[in-house]
């Protein structure tokens, strides 16, 4: 495996790279949820390329930027066992060497549900992707569920300015309880991880009344908030009962309902969302 810490050089080895690339774009502190991404650019291509880059621009000035865990050591080792090509970890000044005067913007599926929670996200988010798809210049790149709404806004921005690359969605990991795996783990007590399974079990909630024919949007809803109130802890930030397409709030479901969430547990803001079809 090459590690690749410069745009120039990335651009060099990928020129030379024989046979299809696909992408696995992150931020490190790899788990199996990134790895099920790279297992699948293994699977679907020749040569995967994770990108490991804490991109400063999708966090707000009161978020985790500075505290969010960098194990870059480990993030190779991991990289290596599953074969990975290259791994590109280049540095803020590569990234953004005019600081962040440029940005790409999403329009309004950047600005619901996570993007109206911590403003400026899809922005950083959609200007780091597009630069990787330019630099890497993947046939394929790899993105989880877990993020669902991440998911919607890089299809958009991949067709609207027409970058060309085949977007591919992977399912959530779990852990066996149901809590979904997340870099954002690590920073949860003893006493919030036990409780944390709280947004899966709404999740299942949902579905279940889902299930038995509920197809309303508020009562989607408040059948998950009902769960979440079991745990005084978790204060909700948002729970959205969405078309998967638009991410518009649904009043009464004719097709597929995508129930997303934010809830804070402690000091961590945890995510989940599920697709009800
Ligand atoms: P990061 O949070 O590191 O996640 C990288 C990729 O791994 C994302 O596509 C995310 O959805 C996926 N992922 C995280 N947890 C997962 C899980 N439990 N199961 C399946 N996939 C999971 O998302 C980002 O980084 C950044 O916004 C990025 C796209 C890299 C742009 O900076």
């Amino acid at each position: 495996m090459r590690v690749i810490k410069t745009v120039a050089e990335m651009r060099r080895a990928r020129a030379k790279l024989k046979g299809s690339v696909g992408l696995v774009p992150t931020m490190g502190a790899l788990h199996a949820g990134h790895m099920a991404l790279v297992a699948r650019a293994k699977r679907d291509t020749y040569n995967a390329v994770v990108s490991i880059f804490v991109n400063p621009t999708q966090f707000g000035p009161d978020e985790d930027f500075a505290r969010y865990p960098r194990p870059i050591e480990k993030d190779l080792k991991l990289c290596r066992k599953a074969g990975v090509a290259i791994a590109f970890t280049p540095t803020t000044e590569e990234m953004y060497p005019h600081g962040e005067s440029m940005r790409v913007d999403p329009g309004d599926i950047g600005r619901v549900l996570e993007g109206k929670s911590r403003p400026g996200h899809f922005l950083g988010v959609s200007t780091v992707v597009t630069k990787l798809f330019g630099i890497v210049r993947p046939d394929v790149a790899y993105f989880g569920e877990k993020d669902a709404q991440q998911v919607r806004v890089i299809r958009r921005i991949n067709q609207d300015l027409a970058l060309g690359v085949k977007v591919v969605a992977v399912p959530t990991v779990r852990e066996p309880d149901g809590l979904a795996l997340s870099s954002r783990n690590v920073y949860l007590r003893t006493q919030d991880r036990v409780v944390a399974p709280v947004l899966f079990r709404s999740l299942q909630a949902a579905r279940g009344a889902w299930q038995r024919g509920e197809r309303r949007g508020s009562a989607l809803r408040q059948v998950a908030l009902a769960v979440l109130a079991e745990v005084p802890d978790a204060r909700v930030d948002y729970v959205s009962v969405a078309d998967p397409e638009t991410l518009a709030e649904i009043d009464i479901a004719k097709g597929p309902a995508l129930v997303s969430m934010a809830v804070r547990i402690g000091r961590v803001r945890l995510i989940d969302n599920t697709t009800l079809e």
